[in-house]
C-alpha cells in the first residue's frame, strides 16, 4: 500500500465533500449510482421506510461529513458516528490497515470524531435528496468508566434527536478500553433498559415520536453468547439489534472476509432465537452481491456494508440491489423482506 489507509480515507471523504457542494455533480453522481427505487426493494422497519434495505455502516462517516453525496450512492440508510460527547483524537497514527489483495481492513481508530455538537451542526443541515434514512452510532468517550456510556449516549441523542431517524448504542467496539465488557449481559441488559426509558422521555419533553433504537454487537462470542444476547435484547425494548462489529484482535478490529462466515453464521442465529421479534441488521464481510443476498436470505431484515464499499466502490450497492431484485424473482419472492430469514435454519447450522 503506497498510500496510509486513512490518508486514502480521507481524500475520499473529501471528494465526496466536493461532488455535495457541486449540484451537477451531485446530479451525476445520482444518475449513474442509484437505482431508481423499486416498491420489492423497500423495507418497513421499526416505524421507518427504508426505499432499500442496504446501509452504510458506522465508521465510515463519523463526522457527518458527506450524508448527500452518499446518499446519492443509493443506500437506502446511514449509519453515521460513533459518535462521542467530546471531540475525540483516537489512538495514534498509523491506525487503519487494508489488503486490497485479500479483503480485510484492520483498525484501531478508537472513536476519533469531532464530537457531538460539531456533528449536531452538521445533521441539521443534512437534506438527502430521495429517502435515504439517517441514524447515528453513539458511543462514549475513551476514557470514561463504562457507567458513563448511558449519561453520554443520552447526552448526544438531546443534542441530536430531531436530525435523526434513529440512533444506534456501540457496546463493541474492539478498540476501546472495556469495550467486551460493556457488551456483556448483565451492563446491556440495564444499559438498554435505561436507555429505552431515557429515550421516551427526550420524545415526551420534545413532543416527538420516540426515535427506533438499535444496539450493535460485537462478533467476538461463542453460540452460547449469542443466545444469551438474544435473550438480552428480546426484552430490552430496542427496534433492532446490528450483527456485527469488527473483531477483536492483538492489532484491532478485523473486518471484511474474515468475519464474514462468523457474521453470517451469528445472523442466522441471532433469527433463530429471535424468531423475527426484533429485526437484525447484518453486517461484516459482505464484499460480493451474493453475500448480501446470503445475509437476506440468513435472516437480515437489513444489511449494511463497509469494506465491500471501500473495496468495490460506489457502484457496489446497485450491484447488490440489482442481484437481489435478480434472485428474487427467480426464487419467487414478491418483496425483499418475504426472502428474509428463508434459509436462517440452514445457515445456523
Ligand atoms: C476503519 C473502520 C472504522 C470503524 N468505525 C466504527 C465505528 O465508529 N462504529 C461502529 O459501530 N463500527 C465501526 N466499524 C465497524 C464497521 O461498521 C463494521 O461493523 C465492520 O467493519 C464489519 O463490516 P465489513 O466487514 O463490511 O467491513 C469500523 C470499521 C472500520 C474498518
Amino acid at each position: 500500500m503506497l498510500i496510509d489507509a486513512e490518508t486514502a480515507h480521507h481524500a475520499a471523504l473529501n471528494f465526496l465533500r466536493a461532488i455535495q457542494g457541486f449540484p451537477p455533480a451531485l446530479g451525476l453522481a445520482r444518475l449513474c449510482y442509484r437505482q431508481k427505487p423499486e416498491k420489492e426493494l423497500a423495507v418497513k422497519l421499526a416505524g421507518l421506510e427504508f426505499p432499500n434495505p442496504v446501509g452504510l455502516a458506522a465508521g465510515w462517516d463519523k463526522d457527518a461529513l458527506a450524508s448527500e453525496a452518499l446518499s446519492a450512492f443509493g443506500f437506502g440508510f446511514l449509519e453515521l458516528g460513533t459518535v462521542t460527547r467530546w471531540p475525540e483524537k483516537g489512538h495514534p497514527r498509523p491506525r487503519i490497515f487494508r489488503s486490497f489483495k485479500d479483503q480485510w481492513i484492520v483498525n484501531r481508530v478508537g472513536f476519533a470524531n469531532d464530537g457531538a455538537e460539531a456533528v449536531a451542526g452538521r445533521l441539521k443541515r443534512i437534506d438527502p435528496k430521495g429517502k435515504t434514512v439517517v441514524g447515528l452510532s453513539v458511543g462514549k468517550m475513551l476514557a470514561s468508566h463504562p457507567k458513563r456510556l448511558i449519561p453520554e449516549a443520552v447526552s448526544i441523542m438531546e443534542m441530536c434527536y430531531s436530525y435523526v431517524s434513529f440512533f444506534s448504542l456501540n457496546v463493541s467496539s474492539p478498540n476501546t478500553p472495556q469495550g467486551f465488557k460493556m457488551g456483556g449481559r448483565g451492563f446491556l441488559e440495564e444499559s438498554l433498559r435505561e436507555l429505552s426509558a431515557q429515550n421516551q422521555h427526550i420524545a415526551q419533553r420534545l413532543g416527538q415520536s420516540p426515535k427506533p433504537l438499535f444496539v450493535k454487537i460485537s462478533p467476538t462470542v461463542s453460540l452460547a453468547e449469542v443466545d444469551e444476547l438474544a435473550r438480552v435484547i428480546r426484552g430490552s425494548g430496542v427496534s433492532g439489534v446490528i450483527a456485527a462489529n469488527s473483531m477483536a484482535t492483538p492489532r484491532g478490529g478485523l473486518s471484511g472476509l474474515p468475519l464474514q462466515l462468523i457474521a453470517l453464521k451469528m445472523t442466522a442465529r441471532l433469527r433463530s432465537r429471535l424468531a423475527g421479534s426484533v429485526p437484525i441488521i447484518g453486517v461484516g464481510g459482505i464484499l460480493t452481491p451474493r453475500d448480501a443476498w446470503q445475509r437476506v436470505l440468513a435472516g437480515a431484515d437489513l444489511i449494511q456494508i463497509f469494506s465491500g464499499f471501500v473495496f468495490r466502490g460506489p457502484g457496489f450497492v446497485r450491484q447488490i440491489l440489482s442481484y437481489c431484485l435478480d434472485q428474487m424473482h427467480k426464487e419467487g419472492f414478491s418483496n425483499i423482506s418475504q426472502a428474509c430469514g428463508a434459509k436462517a435454519d440452514y445457515y445456523a447450522r
